[in-house]
């Protein structure tokens, strides 16, 4: 039996389970030269994929709605009619939320299980690691001795890019959602410093404390009123890396948000917008510089594993909710 998630509808606001459908069919998969036949391993969920729900231009086409959601998955090769694909390899890539599919090997990557666990492939040494990588280096041009804040710091991105600041030198300090998350964020990640946004009423005197040297670099994943009190504390020639604005994705109206000019005026400060697919000619070396310092131990990971293929929309969902530590995957 074959099991394949569609969109159902496209949601308005906040996604909901009914914005899902399951279909299941039995059928052979039977492969034409060139093909390779794949069940799925790990399905990585992912914010952005709530842009691609709606119909909103943006940097990728949207979901079509009756038609399978996509997006990165680890599948194992089980049949192969492909020279490049053996029995038994497994590849990452985006693939359909299916159960099983057939595909052409266009655009997935052989991926080695015995040199990171799987699920690796999905977060650290994948999207998100890649994202964390190239986001801080490429826009956050880091010096050492310098601040960097990170918002969504407990997620797959912000993990990241808190422990990439700590070994570039910089002072860095961590925006989460709970107590549990922030205590995480100093013992196990090694930040500097961590805010609670949940428990703490005014964020931009927090900061003020955290940072008594100002703030250098943002890492900003949450857009809304986190980043507004950001700007209030940034230093002359700060740098801002907008990767994502969780806080706003839900929103039925445009956010209201206070006015960033007379702050980039003042300070001579850069916001840029930052999209990982654009810096592609830097994964070969983003990926050997992530796996050399997974290897040497100075960086670690952290995953939240949700089990089976039908509480793969729920894992989104809970995207929302901060459900997560580090990665959200979905094992199948
Ligand atoms: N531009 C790109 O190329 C690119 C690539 C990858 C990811 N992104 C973006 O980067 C951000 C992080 O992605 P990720 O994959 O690492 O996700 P993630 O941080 O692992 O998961 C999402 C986290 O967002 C936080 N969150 C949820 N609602 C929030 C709200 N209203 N205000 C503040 N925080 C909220 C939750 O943590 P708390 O418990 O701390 O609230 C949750 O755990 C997202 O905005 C994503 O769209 C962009």
């Amino acid at each position: 039996m074959i099991q394949t998630i569609l969109l159902k509808n496209r949601p308005k606001g906040k996604p909901t389970l009914s914005d899902f459908q399951f279909v299941e069919e039995k059928k052979d998969l039977n492969l034409q030269e060139g093909e390779i036949l794949l069940e799925t391993t790990y399905i990585s969920v992912d914010p952005y994929l709530r842009g691609r729900m709606s119909d909103a231009k943006s940097y990728v086409p949207p979901f079509e709605v009756g038609k399978p959601i996509t997006s990165g998955i680890v599948a194992k090769v089980i049949d192969s009619q492909n020279d490049k694909f053996q029995q038994g390899d497994y590849v990452s890539g985006m693939m359909d939320w299916k159960t099983q599919q057939v595909s052409k090997g266009e655009g997935l990557l052989k991926i080695n299980k015995d040199l990171a666990p799987l699920s690796a492939y999905l977060g650290i040494l994948g999207m998100t690691g890649l994202t964390a990588y190239c986001g801080l280096t490429q826009i956050g041009k880091p010096k050492a001795g310098e601040t960097l804040v990170v918002s969504g710091a407990a997620g797959a991105v912000g993990s990241v890019v808190g422990q990439i600041g700590k070994i570039l030198g910089l002072y860095v300090v961590g925006i989460a959602g709970t107590d549990e998350k922030v205590v995480m964020l100093t013992s196990d990640f090694g930040f500097d410093h961590a805010i609670n946004y949940n428990t703490t009423e005014d964020m931009g005197t927090a900061l003020k404390t955290a940072c008594p040297d100002g703030i250098d670099i943002y890492f900003d994943n949450v857009g809304g009123p986190i980043s507004d009190a950001v700007l209030f504390n940034i230093n002359k020639f700060a740098r801002m890396i907008i990767c994502g604005a969780i806080s706003v994705y839900n929103n039925t109206e445009i956010p209201k948000s206070i006015s960033v000019h007379p702050f980039l005026v003042k300070n001579s400060a850069l916001m840029q917008g930052f999209i990982v697919s654009n810096y592609s000619e830097k994964f070969p070396e983003a990926m050997k510089q992530l796996s050399t310092w997974l290897m040497e131990g100075k960086l670690t990971y952290k995953e939240t594993v949700v089990e089976g293929f039908e509480n793969t929309p729920q894992a989104f969902l809970d995207l929302f909710e901060g459900k997560n530590k580090g990665k959200m995957i979905v094992k199948v």
